[in-house]
């Protein structure tokens, strides 16, 4: 699939079909996270391949998110904030966050790439989902995703998007136009 094709039709799906995915297909996407630029070149993500139903079902409470159930899998995405913090300090915790969304985004664009669906999960009770998956109290849970194939019944379309000009600016914040 083209990037570009990637970029524009990768949309968050809450309806999610029985049909179980290939989980290699879940690893490729984690593997392209690898290539996300990060501080120093040093990685703080971890990923949790996650297919428990049960677990899936906890996550789904964790969340307060029902559709987050109906998952065949889901991955939980971590930082270790240890090496970042030692190697940049203050500005670490801004680089966490920063390389966990651009690992995120590959994560996102290969899943929709293999054809998998996910939505991203940000509203979670961070103590129940470190519990659920005996993530140790120091390490940062980011974000988590429910992975299956979009029910074909209930199929969204990508959702409409800012415009360009409503986000661009040239040479100083506010500057709507190019030029003088
Ligand atoms: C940081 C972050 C947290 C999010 N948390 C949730 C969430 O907890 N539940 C949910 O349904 N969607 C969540 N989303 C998905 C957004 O609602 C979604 O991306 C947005 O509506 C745009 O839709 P699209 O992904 O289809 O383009 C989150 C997205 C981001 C980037």
């Amino acid at each position: 699939m083209e990037l570009d094709k990637a970029i524009k039709s990768r949309k968050s799906v809450k309806k999610f079909s029985k049909k179980k995915p290939d989980w290699r297909k879940i690893i490729e996407a984690i593997d392209s996270a690898r290539y996300s630029p990060m501080a120093g070149n040093l990685c703080s993500l971890k990923f949790i391949l996650v297919s428990d139903k049960e677990k899936i079902r906890q996550l789904s409470k964790a969340s307060e998110q029902e559709f987050v159930a109906d998952a065949q899998y889901a991955v939980v995405i971590c930082s270790n904030p240890s090496i970042t913090l030692n190697a940049y300090e203050e500005r670490g915790g801004n680089y966490l966050k920063q390389q966990a969304g651009a690992g995120i985004q590959n994560f996102l664009l290969k899943l929709e790439e293999v054809g998998l669906a996910t939505c991203w999960i940000g509203h979670f009770v961070d103590e129940k989902v470190k519990n659920i998956l005996k993530i140790p109290k120091e390490i940062n849970v980011e974000a988590f995703f429910p992975i299956g194939y979009e029910k074909e019944t209930a199929k969204t379309k990508p959702k409409r998007k800012i415009e360009l000009d409503r986000i661009l600016y040239f040479e100083e914040y506010g500057k709507s136009r190019m030029g003088r």
